[in-house]
Parts: C-alpha cells; sequence; structure tokens
C-alpha cells in the first residue's frame, strides 16, 4: 500500500514560497498543511498569513488550513474566513510547545484543559459546517492527557488526529515515544496519523513496520532538510536520483529568488536561506563545515561561493 505523505507545517519555513519551490522540483508529498493562523485577540487574519493561503498562490498545491486557538469564536471566525476562500477543512494546532503559547492555554498547553476542548468542538460543530481535523502532542506534561481527552474527541466526526509523538515539555529534546504513541492507537476511534523524526527512508521503514495500520504519514523538518525524503519513500528507494546536485541546486537558486524578491533588504534574505541552510546542511557531507560556510558569508556574492562550493561537495 502506497503510504499518503503529508508535509507537516513549520511556521518561517513551509509558507507558500517554499511549498511552491518544492513542487516545482519534488515529488511525493499528497498534501500541505499551512503553518497556523493566529489571531492575537483581533478579529482579523494579518496579511501575512491571508498571502500564505490565498489560492492564487498555492494553485498548484493542496493546502490544508490551521488555526492555533482556545476560542470557539476564532474557530468560528477563521472557519468562515478560509471557507470564502474555498477551504472545506481546517486543522486545530494543540501541539505547539513553547511557553509563549502554551501559558496562554494554547497548543500543546489545551490538551490537559479537556472542558475547553469539548466546548470548542461542540459550538464549531454545532455552528459551522467546517470539516475539523486535529495535529496534537500526546499531552504538555505526560501522555496521558491525550487518552483522558480522546473520549471528549470521539463524540465529534473529527477527520484526523495526527499525533506528533512528543509530549510538549519535551519541546524538541529526546526521541519520540512510540510506546505511548501506540497506546494512542488503541484509545480513540479516530483515524490517527502519524508525525515525528521522519528524517530518512529507513526511520520511515521502521515506523511503517511498527505501526502496520497507520497509512497518513506526517513530516517536518526531514522535508526541509532533504526534499528528496518524500519521493524516495513513495518510491521505496534509498538511492537520490543521478541528477541530485542538479535539482537541489535548481530548487535552491529559486527559493533563494522567491525570498530576494519578497524581503527587503540583503542581509533579511542571507538570514532567511541561513535557516534553511540549518535543515539543508544535515544531510550534506561535513554538515558543520556546510552550515558554517553559510554562516560565514557577509554578501550575497560569498552566500553564492558558499552555496556553490557545498554542492561541490554534495
Ligand atoms: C520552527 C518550527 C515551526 C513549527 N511550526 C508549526 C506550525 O505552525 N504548526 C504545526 O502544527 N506544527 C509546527 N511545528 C511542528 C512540526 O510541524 C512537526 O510537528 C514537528 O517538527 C515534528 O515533526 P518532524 O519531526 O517531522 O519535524 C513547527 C516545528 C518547528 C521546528
Amino acid at each position: 500500500m502506497t503510504p499518503t505523505l503529508l508535509s507537516s507545517p513549520l511556521q518561517g519555513f513551509t509558507d507558500y514560497r517554499f511549498r511552491n519551490s518544492f513542487v516545482k522540483y519534488f515529488d511525493g508529498i499528497d498534501w500541505f498543511y499551512s503553518p497556523y493562523i493566529r489571531l492575537n485577540g483581533k478579529f482579523d487574519v494579518k496579511n501575512a498569513y491571508r498571502r500564505d493561503i490565498l489560492p492564487e498562490n498555492n494553485d498548484e498545491l493542496t493546502v490544508i488550513p490551521q488555526i492555533i486557538t482556545n476560542s470557539a469564536e476564532e474557530f468560528l471566525f477563521v472557519s468562515d474566513y478560509v471557507q470564502k476562500l474555498g477551504y472545506s477543512e481546517l486543522n486545530w494546532n494543540l501541539g505547539c510547545p513553547y511557553p509563549m503559547v502554551t501559558k496562554r492555554c494554547m497548543g500543546s498547553g489545551l490538551i490537559s484543559d479537556s472542558a475547553r476542548i469539548d466546548e470548542v468542538l461542540k459550538r464549531v460543530h454545532g455552528e459551522s459546517d467546517i470539516t475539523v481535523s486535529m495535529k496534537m502532542r500526546m499531552g504538555y506534561d505526560n501522555a496521558q492527557e491525550i487518552l483522558d481527552v480522546f473520549p471528549i474527541l470521539d463524540k465529534y466526526p473529527i477527520k484526523n488526529v495526527a499525533i506528533h509523538a512528543r509530549i510538549g515539555k519535551q519541546l524538541y529534546k529526546g526521541g519520540v515515544d512510540l510506546e505511548a504513541f501506540e497506546t494512542c492507537l488503541a484509545h480513540t476511534k479516530h483515524k490517527v496519523y502519524y508525525n515525528g523524526d521522519i528524517t530518512t527512508v529507513t526511520a520511515f521503514r521502521e515506523m511503517q513496520s511498527k505501526f502496520p495500520s497507520i497509512d497518513h504519514w506526517m513530516i517536518g523538518r526531514g522535508l526541509i532538510a532533504d526534499p528528496f525524503l518524500p519521493g524516495m519513500i513513495k518510491a521505496n528507494t534509498t538511492e537520490y536520483p543521478d541528477n541530485r546536485k542538479e535539482i537541489f541546486s535548481k530548487f535552491h537558486d529559486t527559493l533563494f529568488e522567491e525570498y530576494a524578491s519578497a524581503l527587503s533588504g540583503k542581509s533579511h534574505v542571507l538570514i532567511k536561506m541561513l535557516h534553511y541552510w540549518e535543515y539543508f546542511s544535515e544531510v550534506f557531507p561535513e554538515s558543520r563545515k556546510t552550515l558554517k560556510r553559510i554562516k560565514k558569508a557577509s554578501n550575497l556574492f560569498k552566500y553564492e561561493q558558499a552555496v556553490r562550493e557545498n554542492l561541490s561537495n554534495l
């Protein structure tokens, strides 16, 4: 059975410019989740979020928008906004681990509040016909929290629950907890998607043999580090194409041009690309040296030289 592969959102990385650059050169992703929309108290969707999900910016892609909130009012407002753009599904983020978010009882900080989750889902299902899907960690403090929420989720026709197999307080430290993830499978009637640490074809195969009932897989950081990964998983191969360097080089240049035309000031472009290289460098031989070359590049000419040198080692 061919797995369904989904791009897990990364705020600051998987925006529409990245998504479009990705589909121009790579394949394997069935649909993309957009990084979350957050309202911040005002009933107004910020321009950056608007641009990211505008249909004309995503016409080659299948995208599902995402929201982070603990308020039914906000959920309904954003549902209405995305439905008017033509979307029929809104994904709810209960995964974000950062204190700025969790302290306000959002992201993974909301998982322990079953009553609030119930209240939001009840109003959304009562007052809107949007399809709701969830993306969550297994808890903030411990992996029991999600088990306490499942009976609430089971009351609603949620499309799926994507589970990042960590808890919030881990941030990104430590490994994924596959035993706790397995426990989740036995405790919900909903369709579960797996998310967390799929970084190589071999890692994917291991997860797949551990969880034969899972057929939807979300890939986040691994997709940025190695955009060949989804296509290789789908083709069931660990071999890169012969023209790997050429394809990656064209992809890089497209991404670079996208940000060069969008961001004001060369230093912003250099910083943006450095953040991507923090991931790209992971699959290059001599990762640290690869990243160091980019870090040292103080202008666009030096950046270009650093990129070419890195690519010559690939
Ligand atoms: C910088 C960064 C930004 C992220 N932004 C989002 C986001 O907007 N929405 C979301 O659901 N998850 C977000 N995530 C979490 C990822 O989508 C994913 O769940 C997590 O990284 C685990 O999967 P992975 O090991 O495949 O990366 C973010 C992660 C990182 C590192």
